[in-house]
C-alpha cells in the first residue's frame, strides 16, 4: 500500500470510529415508550390501590382518605405527575417518582374503564 493510501485508510477508520458512538447516543436519546404493562406492576408496587382500589374506580383509604376513581384518568400526564410528588390535600406523596415509572403509570391507567 502506497503511504497516501495508507494514511486515506486509516484516516477514514478513525472518522468511522468517532461517529459510531455518537450514532449510538442518538438512538439512546431517543424518549422511551410508555409500558402500560409495567405501569400495572407499579400499581401493585406502590400500593395506589390501598386508597383507589384494586380497579382505580376510587374508595376510601385507610385513614378515611377519600381517593377519587382514577382509572381512564383524564388529567394531563404533568397535572398527573404533580399530584403523585405533591398532591393537593390527604393522598400520600412520592416525592421521588421519577418519570418512567410515571409515564408507566399514566399509560397503564388510561387503559382501565
Ligand atoms: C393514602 C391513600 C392514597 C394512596 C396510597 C394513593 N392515593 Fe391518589 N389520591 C388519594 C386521595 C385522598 C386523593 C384526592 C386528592 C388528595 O387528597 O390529594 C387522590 C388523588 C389522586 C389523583 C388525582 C385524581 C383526579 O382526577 O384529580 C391521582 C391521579 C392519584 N391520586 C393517583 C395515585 C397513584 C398513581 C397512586 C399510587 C402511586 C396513588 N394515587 C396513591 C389517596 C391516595
Amino acid at each position: 500500500m502506497k503511504p497516501l493510501a495508507f494514511l486515506l485508510a486509516i484516516t477514514s477508520v478513525m472518522i468511522a470510529a468517532w461517529f459510531a458512538p455518537a450514532g449510538a447516543t442518538r438512538v439512546q436519546a431517543m424518549p422511551r415508550a410508555a409500558d402500560a404493562a409495567n405501569g400495572a406492576a407499579l400499581f401493585q408496587q406502590y400500593d395506589c390501590a390501598k386508597c383507589h382500589q384494586a380497579d382505580a374506580n376510587g374508595g376510601l383509604g385507610p385513614d378515611g382518605e377519600e381517593a377519587p376513581k382514577i382509572a381512564g384518568t383524564r388529567l394531563s400526564y404533568d397535572d398527573f405527575i404533580a399530584q403523585i410528588r405533591m398532591p393537593v390535600d390527604r393522598m400520600q406523596a412520592f416525592p421521588d417518582m421519577g418519570d418512567a415509572d410515571g409515564q408507566d403509570l399514566y399509560a397503564y391507567l388510561k387503559t382501565l374503564p
